[in-house]
């Protein structure tokens, strides 16, 4: 007797964690491509990179096919490789570790600040310093700025490089430096749930001319020229000087960066709404805090908003709860270092980061996007006030 797959019930959400906001201009921008019968990397991804660079007051800026291929190549062409050690969150995505692993060398995972600030903590930072260490990659949690100054000061006294994984900040800053312009290296996402979304896609961005030119080459196997320089008759041949990866972006998805760049400040504003609505409501119900709250040393991105839960509220009931009402809601991060791959890899060292741990057992992401409207977020707001008074 065969088997019967069990049966998958796809759940249809009235409110997902997060959504695109495309119209016409995108279908438009996709349309020109298409019409214009050339795909590859070629001019409208230069465009794409000119109009970010001068977005972000930033010398270069290359395209690449996504965030973690920028990542690859950020510590790549820092030289990072066997033997070396890279102080980095463990609350991230688990594309800012592998980056560093990618490389040959060791992610040296460091504790956030806690509850309120869920960026890496510098204090933890100067703590784990060795003669190994040659990088510090920090990560802008939900486009909150991570607190830079006394990170480039531990890398400055250190002569250590500093790159920022700004998946999550794009639009955001600093005391008014934009995140992804402070460090050595700043690598962005367009993947499809972020501010500004390509479906895939990413960049890599850096004021440092020799820096620029390895990752030029780097982004599409190590090759002097491009396939469109040769189709537009400046070059007839090409060199290999590198060990170089296949990361380019197709002209598709610059298509779609250059018209979504143009909307990012006004969606960005519009997440800030949600924000401090969520921010108002929550803030009288018992039991839910709300990170990033008071005074920050920055405009965020707004690109999640994450609550944490009190130590004695089940996430998992919580969550469901939620579920129940159609409202979708997520998990950033289940940390790092408490993966099997890394537990193998780099031994059992739970216990070791109790702040991110806290988090990654008691933080719950809540749905935000521009399209969200203010009776979404409210009808949230009271599925929570219904799910903690249970
Ligand atoms: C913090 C962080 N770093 C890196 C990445 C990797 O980006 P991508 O999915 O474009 O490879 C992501 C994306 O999800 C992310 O959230």
């Amino acid at each position: 007797m065969g088997h019967r797959a069990p049966e998958v019930v796809e759940v249809v959400w009235k409110i997902p964690l997060s959504d695109i906001a495309m119209g016409r201009e995108e279908d438009e921008a996709v349309r020109d491509v298409l019409r214009s019968r050339w795909l590859s990397m070629g001019p409208v991804t230069e465009e794409f990179e000119a109009a970010f660079a001068r977005y972000l007051g930033v010398k270069h800026a290359f395209a690449v096919s996504n965030g973690t291929a920028a990542l690859h190549i950020a510590h790549a062409v820092l030289g990072i490789g066997s033997g070396d050690e890279v102080i980095t969150p463990s609350l991230t995505f688990v594309a800012t570790a592998n980056s560093i692993l990618y490389c040959g060398a060791k992610p040296i995972f460091a504790d956030i600040r806690g509850n309120n600030d869920l960026n890496i903590s510098w204090e933890e930072v100067a703590a784990k310093i060795s003669e190994k260490t040659q990088a510090i990659t920090v990560v802008h949690y939900g486009g909150y700025a991570c607190d830079m100054r006394p990170i480039m000061e531990i890398a400055h006294d250190h002569d250590l490089r500093v790159i920022e994984d700004a998946a999550h900040a794009i639009g955001a800053t600093y005391r008014g430096q934009r995140c992804g312009t402070i460090g050595d290296i700043g690598c962005f996402s367009f993947f499809a749930n972020k501010n500004l979304s390509t479906g895939e896609g990413g960049m890599i961005v850096t004021d440092d001319d020799l820096l620029a030119e390895k990752i030029r080459t780097m982004r599409s196997h190590g090759m002097t020229t491009l396939t469109w320089d040769r189709h537009r008759g400046h070059s007839s041949s090409y060199d290999v000087v590198d060990l170089g990866y296949n990361y380019r972006m197709c002209e598709v998805a610059s298509a779609l960066g250059i018209v979504q760049l143009r909307h990012l400040e006004q969606k960005n504003e519009r997440r800030r709404q949600i924000v401090d609505r969520y921010r108002k409501t929550l803030a009288g119900i018992e039991g839910i805090t709300c990170p990033f709250g008071g005074k920050t040393n920055g405009v965020s991105s707004y690109h999640i908003f994450p609550v944490i839960l009190s130590a004695d509220l089940p996430r998992i009931g919580f969550q469901g709860a939620l579920k129940k009402r159609g409202i979708q809601t997520s998990v950033h991060y289940p940390p790092v270092h408490l993966f099997t791959y890394y537990r193998r890899l780099l031994g059992d060292t739970r216990g070791s980061l109790p702040k991110t741990e806290f988090v990654g057992e008691h933080e719950v992401t809540l749905p935000l996007y521009p399209g969200m409207t203010d009776d979404d977020a409210d009808y949230i707001c009271t599925a929570i006030e219904g799910a903690v008074s249970r």
